[in-house]
């Protein structure tokens, strides 16, 4: 049967059995809009997220200890600004122009991973972003990489191979401190205890509060919900800070022999409603910033859209 004489409920069946049957979903095919614009909401919001996360780590390129830690920092952050560049493109393959995006980014109407709006006052901090934050993105961003969404899912492919080479570079910063002087061992203590609740709250509120996840899951958005993504960062990196001979910021962080995952105290979902609703502590620092940014790199974009003499102009125009 040709796809127009089908009733919308018959392509939404098919649609729907597809996406059952893990086949991926791709730009042309039919989609129902509510599928559309769910994604471009969070594939938008993603890559404001890799955009705006350049900014708490790339501040301490200047002051990066050694020229090796300088190396790899300045590499990590490039990978940021390039995962951002991927997500964009993603999320224009959905009908959303790259312009409408960035406008919604610097007029503080988008949302960004809450983590981002935080500030990094310590080397140690860098070190605990690369390990702590980049562990947690990998979990969802491994969930996300069976996404129904073709173009999001194999985004998702590469971003998290160069994730997991974030996660090592952090990982060093902190294994050196930890096991440094008494002062770096408790700069680090003190960065994980700062970082531990905003990260928690990366994967986003609890499934009772979520509002875009059951339809997300149904349509394999998403193929995890928010507390499972979470616990599964938590069984893994908890083992991890004590085997570095530091505490889990949260004292009734257990094992539970019944579950077989570790027990954990809620994070403060006020908070983090306040922070990405635009009022955290860094957020109009990043924004400043951003807009700063995009202002200065204006000229390249009207360069890249003037015509050359043979007519020709870049198809894509970068982002700053
Ligand atoms: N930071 C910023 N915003 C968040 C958030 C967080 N940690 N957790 C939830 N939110 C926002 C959601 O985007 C949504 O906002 P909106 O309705 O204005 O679009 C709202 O809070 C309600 O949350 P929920 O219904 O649970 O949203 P969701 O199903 O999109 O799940 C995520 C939230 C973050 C788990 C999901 O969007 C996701 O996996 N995103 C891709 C990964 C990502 O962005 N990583 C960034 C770090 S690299």
């Amino acid at each position: 049967m040709l796809q127009e004489a089908k009733t919308e409920e018959q392509k939404l069946a098919e649609f729907e059995a597809r996406v059952g049957r893990g086949e991926k979903v791709e730009p042309g095919d039919w989609m129902p809009e509510a599928y559309r614009k769910n994604l471009i909401r969070m594939i938008s919001q993603h890559a404001h997220s890799e955009i705006v996360g350049q900014l708490p780590e790339g501040k301490w390129i200047p002051f990066a200890p050694g020229f090796r830690r300088k190396l790899t920092l300045v590499a990590k952050v490039q990978d940021e600004a390039g995962h951002g560049q991927l997500l964009y493109r993603a999320a224009e393959t959905l009908g959303k122009p790259r312009e409408e995006m960035m406008e919604e980014l610097l007029s503080g109407k988008a949302k960004y991973a809450n983590v981002f709006n935080y500030p990094t006052p310590t080397w140690a901090d860098v070190g605990v972003i690369g390990w702590l934050v980049d562990t947690a993105a990998v979990v969802n961003q491994t969930m996300l990489a069976q996404s129904s969404y073709g173009p999001y899912a194999r985004a998702m492919k590469r971003i998290c191979y160069e994730e997991a080479f974030h996660i090592k570079q952090g990982y060093d910063i902190v294994v050196a401190l930890a096991k440094g002087t008494p002062e770096q061992a408790r700069m680090a203590q003190d960065a994980v205890n700062r970082w531990w609740y905003p990260t928690l709250m990366m994967s986003g509120p609890p499934d009772t509060m979520s509002t875009h996840s059951e339809q997300a899951l149904k349509w394999r958005i998403k193929t995890k919900s928010n507390e499972q993504v979470r616990q599964e960062f938590i069984d893994l990196i908890v083992p991890q800070i004590r085997a570095l001979g530091m505490d889990v910021p949260d004292k009734d962080c257990v094992f539970d022999e019944t579950t077989g995952h570790h027990r954990y105290t809620q994070p403060d979902w006020e908070e983090l409603r306040r922070v990405i609703n635009g009022d955290g502590p860094c957020n109009a620092e990043r924004l400043e910033q951003r807009r700063k940014a995009h202002e200065e790199g204006r000229w390249v974009r009207e360069a890249m859209a003037t015509p050359s003499r043979n007519g020709n102009r870049q198809k894509s125009i970068p982002v700053s």
